[in-house]
């Protein structure tokens, strides 16, 4: 994370995919910052502190979820989404807490290496250039193993053969190679054999995949065969990244990344919440929260790539918190996220708003996706008003899901020219809001079938 991604600088970002929810986006911005700012500080006192993990609480569809996944996009941070209610207390049969750590060490670690491999691409071009000239024009025979090295000065055939090699590089380079073949060693289609393996309960959770042992024990399979000289550019370019990308240093970054900038975002931790009703099911959600605590509070969590340690990551943790409160949670888990924000409901203006402004704009991704069928989709300012209009009235009427309704009422506005589209093409269809309207009538006059449809 670089010095330039200032708080207000992240909303901003922030800004370009999210309506309104100012609260929430500040506090996801200092927290970010902080965690750039710790690095910063001196090393005694860096240790010392904590992330203020936050708690998002709003009503369904209001942009939960989506602050915390650009953010993580934006600071190139490992980052995980998991679902509280999805674990069970150590023990019984699910996923134990710790699974989580273990998945973002994983993400982490695939993360960097494809840093890496984009770090040696450049190298590995070079490479994988030079090995597919060696299978284009095979070096000269040595003879003996005493054999002088060739001098192109004094050996009119090497002096030659290196020619031909530039010569084809050129023509390489210039695409002139791309309808001829070569063999080459390539790794053989449809690699490991199918095994299935049952293991008992949690053995995926050991971090141990069965998969990725025999991966390691069987040979890797691989096959001579022809083929066209720009894949066979594309197998050479992946084995040279491949081979330069030193992993143990990949696994260390990663561990460093995770746990200095590690973001687990823990959705519906509501779910999770409520002390008082001890018996049922009721049981395990009190001891989800125990066992969450420790890898909040800070620990250290086994994962095949060694220990990683939690203290630092930061977490964001988000629910509805209509039934329960933040206050049914147990107290020790209350006080690790110091930060409360409320995101607010979404009204009207906001829906209009949420339409027609972030970069992934439904009505953008509409007008994008009949463009490819060469029609063209045009929204009247009233037609959009009209479909905000009528979600924030479903909403009202039925359930509130939401900015998820724009979903719905966009697919059902539009899925008579989604059909049609294919022998539409060339034509524009213009939408105002009458033509909404009466589109829509017949399913939101009724509540019922609003209920089904909408
Ligand atoms: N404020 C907003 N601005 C732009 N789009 C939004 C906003 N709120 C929600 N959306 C859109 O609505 C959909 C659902 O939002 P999101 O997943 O963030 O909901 P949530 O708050 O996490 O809800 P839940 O409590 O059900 O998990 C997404 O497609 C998102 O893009
Ligand atoms: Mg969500």
């Amino acid at each position: 994370m670089s010095r330039d991604l200032t708080p207000r600088q992240i909303v901003l970002e922030l800004d370009r995919y999210i309506i309104g929810q100012n609260e929430a986006k500040r506090a996801v911005a200092i927290a970010l910052r902080n965690r750039w700012r710790r690095q910063q500080v001196p090393a005694e006192l860096r240790e010392e502190i904590a992330p203020k993990n936050i708690i998002m609480i709003g009503p369904t569809g209001v942009g939960k979820t989506e602050i915390a996944r650009r953010l993580a996009k934006l600071s190139a941070a490992p980052f995980i989404k998991v679902e509280a209610s999805k674990f069970t207390e150590v023990g019984y049969v699910g996923r134990d807490v710790e699974s989580m750590i273990r998945d973002l060490m994983e993400i982490a670690v695939s993360l960097l290496r494809s840093e890496e491999q984009e770090r040696v691409q450049d190298k590995a071009c070079q490479q994988a250039e030079e090995r597919l000239l060696d299978l284009l024009i095979p070096p000269a025979p040595k003879h003996g193993p005493a054999a002088p090295p060739t001098d192109p000065d004094h050996d009119p055939a090497e002096a030659e053969r290196q020619a031909t090699r530039e010569k084809f590089r050129l023509w390489l380079k210039e695409g002139r190679l791309d309808k001829r073949e070569v063999e080459l060693q390539a790794p053989d289609k449809g690699n490991l054999p199918m095994i299935e393996i049952l293991g008992g309960g949690g053995m995926e959770d050991m971090g141990i995949s069965i998969r990725d042992m025999l991966g390691n024990i069987l040979p890797k399979k691989t096959k001579r065969r022809k083929v066209p000289i720009p894949e066979a550019l594309e197998l050479l370019k992946a084995e040279e990244a491949a081979k330069l990308v030193d992993m143990e240093r990949v696994v260390s970054m990663a561990k460093e990344r995770v746990e200095n900038s590690g973001i687990v975002f823990i959705d519906e931790l509501d779910k999770v919440a409520g002390t008082s009703r001890a018996h049922g099911p009721d049981v395990s959600r009190e001891g989800v929260q125990r066992d969450l605590l420790p890898i909040i509070e800070g620990s250290t969590v086994n994962t095949k790539y060694g220990m990683v340690r939690s203290d630092h990551i930061l977490f964001i943790a988000a629910g509805a918190f209509n039934v329960s409160k933040p206050s049914d949670l147990i107290p020790e888990l209350q006080g690790r996220f110091p930060i409360r924000v409320e995101l607010s409901n979404l009204d009207q203006e906001a829906f209009v708003a949420i339409l027609t402004q972030p970069d992934n704009a439904l009505i953008k991704q509409y007008t994008a996706l009949l463009a490819t069928e060469d029609v063209e989709l045009q929204f009247e300012p009233d037609a959009i008003q009209e479909i905000a209009r009528i979600a924030t009235e479903v909403n009202e009427s039925t359930e509130n899901i939401g900015a998820r309704r724009l979903h719905t009422v966009m697919e059902k506005l539009l899925e008579q020219v989604s059909f049609d589209a294919p022998d539409m093409t060339g034509q524009t269809v213009t939408l105002n809001g009458e033509m909404v309207a009466k589109t829509l009538a017949p399913i939101t006059k009724d509540q019922d079938l609003s209920r089904y449809i909408l």
